[in-house]
């Protein structure tokens, strides 16, 4: 692993790895295993096609976080077309997670299942004895299918009645200005085959505890689902935050006791304003803080032209956290650049703003 001649981050620019290429890694995140970071991301190709998988997850290591060396594909795209990736399916928000007690790495992600639109809603699933893989690919579902959300009141906790149903199907639940979102109805609706999945995050907690972060009910409420041991399968309790809110790109930081989720609003591939929610544990009550970046215009409104996917803790630094986010460009994905800024706190609250260069001592400064 080389050490490259970048001392810098500049986001939005070209990000070239070791081999002078622009690292294609959208939607990633970070794992730190044995003092390496391991970079994975869906990699996209030129043009509008670039929006559907057409080569897999794409792993890039580094030691430094400035230099990024290309590992190659870690989880490919399957040619046949019984595979639930097949090549041409939608596979989105990779992340991936180190299971110490089966010694395994554990890949989540996004699954669109070839043809069908974002109406699939499913998880998949991967696993790899080493870090950059092959990952092999295990499964695609609905997570939490037969069990009730944690945070419910008693008497929802029954599947829609044929009356119910009717009614929400009359109703359109995307698309802006939104309409009346029916917040008791669709979680009850998809009990028994699962709840809709799409962008996520994997957060692995102090006592090793995982947990999956998707966004649930036609996007409208976020879902935080708890991994069993082997971090395989959902563990069976999940709770529903901000039913309504549509909030998506959930990114998890966790800052001496509090948990902090970023997330954005539901536009698409067009950046939007940010959120911040906060909860005291991580099943408790979560409410909304507002919009964590600072500064004026544009750079509040659409978080500094890009959108949340994940919240990298720098090791060996205290408080030194970076918050990484996708400035997506749908008619060429694979231009697709990388927003990271590093979390400042205020009172304890994680925020960010711009930097056009930074590098790691901005954490020492404080
Ligand atoms: C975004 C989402 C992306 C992708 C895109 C498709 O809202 O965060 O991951 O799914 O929509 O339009």
């Amino acid at each position: 692993m080389s050490l490259g001649t970048n001392r810098s981050f500049r986001p939005g620019e070209l990000w070239l790895d070791d081999r002078g290429v622009h690292i294609n890694a959208h939607g990633g995140g970070i794992l730190l295993h044995n003092e390496t970071y391991f970079w994975f991301g869906e990699h996209k190709i030129a043009g509008e096609a670039g929006n559907l998988a057409h080569v897999g997850v794409h792993v890039y290591s580094s030691r430094d976080l400035y230099n990024w060396k290309d590992e190659g594909i870690a989880l490919a795209v399957s040619d046949d077309p019984q595979s639930p990736i097949m090549r041409g399916c939608i596979l989105e928000r990779p992340k991936v997670v180190f299971n110490t007690r089966r010694n395994k790495f554990v890949m989540w992600f996004h699954l669109e299942p070839k043809g069908a639109g974002y109406t699939g809603s499913l998880s998949g699933a991967a696993v790899a004895d080493k870090v950059t893989g092959p990952y092999q690919f295990l499964r695609s579902f609905r997570p939490n299918a037969g069990v009730w959300p944690e945070n419910v009141p008693a008497e929802t906790k029954r599947p829609l009645a044929a009356e119910e149903l009717a009614r929400l199907d009359k109703m359109e639940l995307g698309g802006a200005p939104r309409p009346y979102y029916p917040k008791q109805l669709l979680f009850r609706r998809d009990f028994a085959g699962g709840q809709m999945a799409r962008d996520m995050t994997l957060f692995v907690d102090d006592n090793g505890s995982a947990y999956h972060i998707y966004a649930s009910e036609g996007n409208g409420t976020l879902h935080i689902s708890q991994l069993t041991d082997d971090f395989l399968s959902p563990a069976g309790k999940f709770i529903r935050v901000l039913p309504g809110r549509f909030n998506e790109a959930p990114a998890m930081l966790k800052w001496r006791g509090p948990y902090f989720l970023f997330a954005s609003d539901c536009t698409g591939w067009s950046p939007n304003p940010a959120r911040l929610l906060a909860a005291d544990s991580i099943f408790g009550n979560w409410e909304e803080l507002g919009n964590p970046c600072l500064g004026t215009g544009a750079q509040i409104t659409n978080t500094f032209e890009s959108q949340p996917t994940f919240i990298l803790p720098v090791q060996g630094k205290p408080e030194a956290f970076i918050f990484m986010a996708d400035r997506w460009n749908p008619q060429n994905a694979i231009d697709g650049r990388y927003v990271w800024l590093p979390v400042e706190f205020y009172h304890g609250v994680p925020m960010i703003a711009w930097h056009d260069e930074w590098n790691l001592g901005f954490f020492d400064k404080k």
